[in-house]
């Protein structure tokens, strides 16, 4: 059973990318995937310096390394900051990049396949950020898989229950989940 990691990179109490990355993890585990729905919130770390990770690797990267190590798969819905990637999940693939106790360089990214989203109350729904995210991934030895979906509007965009009003939408974004697990289940086969 393929395992994906799941979250977004937005600490934000009512975050529309965290709703959008719970569409997508929902629609891989009904495809069979295990899947582990992370907020970020929960593992708070300061910004990356080499000086702090010489005192010693916080807590909460381990924890992250730790799951980023046991699943195949991560589902990535990103806020576009200033036409970029958020500092939080810039922070995040850094911390996770660091070796620990002679593993190889960038172990956590090694053989993993990621699939990517966004939300933004603008038009473009956060699309040129997720050019940025997707070279980082790449550039560290993930395979991005070429579909993604950005939700403009996203202020309007959610129902009460926390799925999209639009039913294509709605599709595309679950879609985006099932085909990450079915990918993940061709590549054990
Ligand atoms: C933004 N936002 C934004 N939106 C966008 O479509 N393009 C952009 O370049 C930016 N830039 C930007 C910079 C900064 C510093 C902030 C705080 C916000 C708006 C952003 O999409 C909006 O706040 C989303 O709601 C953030 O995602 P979450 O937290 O709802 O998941």
């Amino acid at each position: 059973m393929p395992r994906i990691l799941a979250f977004s990179g937005s600490a934000r109490k009512d975050s529309f990318n965290q709703r959008l990355v719970t569409i997508a993890a929902r629609a891989a585990e009904e495809a069979g995937a295990e899947v582990t729905l992370l907020n970020l919130a929960d593992y708070p770390l300061p910004i990356f310096n080499e000086d702090l990770e010489a005192e010693g690797t916080p807590d909460n990267a381990l924890k992250l390394k730790k799951l980023f190590l046991a699943h195949d798969g991560l589902l990535i819905s990103c806020p576009e900051y200033n036409s970029s990637i958020t500092p939080l999940l810039k922070n995040t693939i850094d911390w996770v990049s660091r070796p620990i106790e002679g593993e190889p360089r960038l172990a956590a990214y090694q053989y993993k396949v990621a699939t990517l989203m966004a939300a933004s109350p603008g038009a473009l729904g956060g699309l040129r950020g997720l050019v940025h995210v997707r070279a980082i991934l790449q550039n560290i030895g993930v395979t991005v898989l070429p579909g993604q979906v950005a939700v403009g509007g996203a202020a309007g965009a959610f129902a009460a229950d926390g799925s999209l009003k639009d039913e294509k939408q709605q599709a595309s974004i679950a879609s985006l989940g099932s085909g990450l697990a079915n990918y993940l289940q061709r590549l054990s086969d």
